[in-house]
């Protein structure tokens, strides 16, 4: 537990990271401001509701950003207008609602005196085609679409007023996350997207062979550590954060079979464009400075969100 009451802003906190930090937080005793859309669902939060604040309001509204601000210890930015695989057709949106407001959200940060920014990055996108696995955290970054180049822009941005204004931050290339509360419908999350369609037995498809290699984490083991990193100081400000193992979508298709005890046969189209073959994080950095490490292994993890799916959707 922190000793005094911390306020921690999450913004994109209705969101599924934002929503299972919120409870993370909470129950590490910080006082928490979920910052998400007007009339955003609240499904996410509603165990919650009696333990947090909630601010409605548009990130790219610099009024909204500074109300959010008031009196606020940490913030975490995890607002993103835009997925990888549909930034690239309107990249000059993804610099106007993304790029161009956490510059806002930083500008102000200075101004309200906080301690410190949390980003969430991609360590899917920020850096491209992999030159060698497992990717450490200096490897080169090129991204392959504008959703990868924005979070790279805003990790340099982040370094820059670190450098110029003294504006503490961490920042976290998070791979693949799952878990309860993530989108089954979305175009994103290859484990909720079959396992629901697993579950209304419909045909579940593979873009490409399957050989598609990808780190999945469970949600919970992502955002312990997230809160944990409030508390401890380093030099190093990026921090890769996945499982530290790669799975093959084939590999996950023979979990899924063990986890739900159905027989799937996926349906496998043509590849995507802007998927890279392979990636797959090396975490020995935030295992040393972060003393983490994730706990929770891929059966177990992918039977608790089956589960969730089953009585959600
Ligand atoms: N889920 C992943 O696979 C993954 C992987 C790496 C990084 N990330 C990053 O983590 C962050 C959170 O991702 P998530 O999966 O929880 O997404 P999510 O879509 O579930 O949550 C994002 C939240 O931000 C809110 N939001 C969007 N635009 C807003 C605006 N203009 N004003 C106020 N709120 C707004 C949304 O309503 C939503 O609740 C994002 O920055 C994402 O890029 C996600």
């Amino acid at each position: 537990m922190s000793n005094s009451r911390e306020k921690c802003l999450v913004l994109g906190g209705g969101g599924f990271i934002g929503s299972h930090l919120s409870d993370e937080l909470i129950s590490n005793g910080y006082d928490v401001v979920v910052f998400d859309k007007l009339n955003f669902s609240k499904k996410n939060i509603v165990h919650i509701k009696n333990n947090l604040s909630v601010l409605e309001g548009d990130f790219n509204n610099d009024v909204d950003i500074v109300k959010s601000l008031k009196g606020v210890d940490y913030v975490f930015h995890l607002v993103s207008s835009t997925l990888p695989a549909s930034s690239n057709k309107n990249p000059i949106y993804d610099v106007e609602t993304n790029l161009i407001s956490s510059l806002m959200l930083l500008n102000e940060s200075i101004n309200n005196k906080v301690k410190k920014i949390i980003f969430i990055s991609s360590g899917g996108t920020v850096y491209g085609f992999p030159k060698k696995i497992p990717i450490k955290e200096d490897h080169p970054r090129q991204p392959i679409c504008s959703y990868g180049i924005i979070k790279k822009a805003i990790e340099d941005y982040l370094y820059m007023y670190n450098r110029l204004h003294g504006l503490d931050y961490t920042v976290f290339r998070i791979s693949n996350p799952y878990g309860e509360r993530q989108n089954p419908l979305s175009i994103q999350g290859a484990i909720p997207v079959f396992l629901r369609k697993i579950a209304k037995d419909e045909q579940v498809e593979i873009w490409g062979d399957g050989s598609i290699t990808r780190d999945y984490i469970y949600i919970k083991d992502v955002v312990k550590v997230l809160v944990s990193a409030l508390k401890i100081s380093s030099e190093n400000k990026i921090f890769n954060l996945g499982s530290g193992v790669g799975r093959s979508l084939n590999e996950l298709i023979e979990v899924m079979k063990k986890v739900t005890g159905k027989d799937i046969k996926p349906k496998y189209e043509e590849a995507r464009g802007l998927d890279v073959p392979v990636n797959v994080l090396d975490i020995s950095l935030i295992k040393s400075v972060q003393k983490w490490e994730p706990t929770t292994d891929i059966e177990t993890g992918i039977t608790i969100t089956y589960k969730y799916i089953c009585e959600n959707y």
